[in-house]
């Protein structure tokens, strides 16, 4: 499909990072991760002593870093103020922080702005993933898909991925849960475009499906929309 643009959105342990992806590289679109955004400008805040619970503080740095996101679905490598941050955005400590950082107008308007021209740069079309894509960033997409999947499912998968990563007891199934649970609430009530699901999406529970599952169906979808 030729310069397709694909929003999609979800909570977290959905499988929005594993389905984007592999649709964007099998159907040789371009990937952004937004999430992982929000990760590295929380991830800089941090390392930049930050009080990340100041909404005063963070909205006053959210213009410092450069935050360079690849947009290549098989190494979508991402850079705060030039340093390589693929790994630390992943440690529980951001994962901890990104909610209320994300929650911050300025930091939002900052991300929106550079979501929105690596779209309109990405001639051969791309898959975007995130919280607000379909509502907020892109409400123009040729195709919005919006990923549920129960809460065991969700906290399942994302233990698991904890364990493969770190092998450690992180892979605690009950706090994994409670973890998960509180960050979609913070992500769905906060005031500046929460997690919601676009009047015009496409909504796939995943909850019974396994990735291959879904990676072809919204394969599907986009075949349909272009
Ligand atoms: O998808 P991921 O779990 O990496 O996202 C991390 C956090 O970034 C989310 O919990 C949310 O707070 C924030 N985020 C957001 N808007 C997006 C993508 C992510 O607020 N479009």
């Amino acid at each position: 499909p030729a310069a397709v643009i694909v929003a999609i959105d979800g909570p977290s342990g959905t499988g929005k990072s594993s389905t984007s992806r592999a649709v964007a590289a099998q159907l040789g679109l371009r990937y952004l991760d937004t999430g992982a955004q929000y990760r590295a400008i929380t991830w800089w805040m941090l390392t930049n002593g930050i009080d990340v619970n100041d909404a005063t503080e963070v909205a006053a740095a959210s213009g410092k870093p450069s935050i360079v996101s690849g947009t290549d679905p098989r190494d979508p490598a991402i850079a705060a103020d030039g340093a390589d941050a693929s790994g630390p955005i992943r440690t529980q400590e951001v994962t901890a922080a990104v909610s209320a950082v994300s929650a911050v107008p300025e930091v939002r308007a900052r991300i929106t702005g550079l979501q929105r021209a690596i779209a309109a740069g990405a001639g051969g079309g791309i898959v975007v993933e995130g919280r607000d894509i379909g509502t907020t960033v892109l409400p123009d997409a040729d195709l919005k898909v919006f990923l549920t999947a129960s809460a065991e499912a969700r906290a399942a998968r994302r233990s698991g991925e904890l364990k493969a990563a770190d092998g450690s007891a992180a892979g605690d199934l009950a706090a994994t849960q409670q973890a998960l649970a509180q960050r979609d609430k913070a992500d769905s009530s906060r005031k500046a475009s929460p997690l919601k699901k676009a009047d015009d999406a496409v909504e796939v529970d995943t909850t019974e499906l396994s990735l291959d599952q879904v990676i072809e169906c919204v394969v599907t979808l986009i075949e349909k929309a272009a």
